[in-house]
């Protein structure tokens, strides 16, 4: 049974485009999907704790000899990667932030993107395993990044979750984005981009 898992990234709780974009997306397509498991995570209401010393500790201590405050640290980490791999599709708001992704982001990618979960090492080299999992960003940028813009080679969002998502086994084609630009433009985002992002979540929500 698919399991979808619904993520914002955004901190701006009330005005924000990237959260109305994956709201909306979602509301679609559970009415195509109605046997689906719906997750929510919202990292402006609940984040992800950013990583300690005592998780660090923890992650170099052999679980019989952890402390209670390293077994706590641990354990945050491991119900947040559970939550995430329980999970086959992931619908997600992401706004850039300082050319990249948010940091409430960047500490939920730090709690749950561990061996041997998402990729493994071995002898022969890393190997991903999140292979079979699709994902969907919709994403919202101030400036424009398009190829030909002069900010384009400064765009180290797209980039950065494309070669971590390959890197854990994800096929080219199960990572989906559906790009704003030019957010906070005087004149307003790029409204190509705009009917373009609300073409594609009627689209998606069929087909995806
Ligand atoms: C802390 C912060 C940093 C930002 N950094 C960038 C940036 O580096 N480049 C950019 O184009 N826009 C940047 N923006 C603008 C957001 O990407 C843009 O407003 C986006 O539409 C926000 O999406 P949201 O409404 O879903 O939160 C930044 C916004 C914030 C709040």
């Amino acid at each position: 049974m698919t399991t979808l898992l619904h993520l914002d990234a955004s901190l701006d709780r009330n005005g924000s485009a990237t959260r109305r974009l994956s709201r909306a997306f979602v509301e679609r397509w559970v009415r195509t999907h109605p046997e689906a498991t719906i997750l929510r995570r919202d990292l402006a209401r609940d984040p992800a704790p950013a990583l300690t010393e005592t998780f660090v500790r923890a992650v170099k201590t052999p679980p019989d000899r952890r402390s209670a405050d390293e077994r706590v640290a641990w354990q945050v980490s491991e119900d947040l990667s559970d939550e995430f791999l329980s999970a086959d599709r992931y619908v997600i708001g992401m706004p850039m932030h300082i050319l990249t992704v948010p940091s409430p982001f960047k500490a939920y990618l730090e709690q749950i993107f561990h061996a041997p979960r998402v990729f493994r090492q071995d002898e022969a080299g890393f190997a991903g395993l999140l292979g079979g999992r699709k994902f969907l960003f919709f994403v919202s940028k101030g400036a424009d990044y398009r190829p030909g813009a002069p900010l384009h080679a400064f765009d180290m969002l797209e980039p950065y979750l494309r070669a971590l998502l390959t890197f854990c086994g994800v096929h080219q084609t199960d990572i989906t984005f559906v790009t704003v630009n030019n957010a906070l433009s005087p004149e307003g985002p790029d409204a190509g981009d705009a009917v373009g992002a609300n073409g594609q979540v009627a689209q998606l929500a069929e087909g995806w």
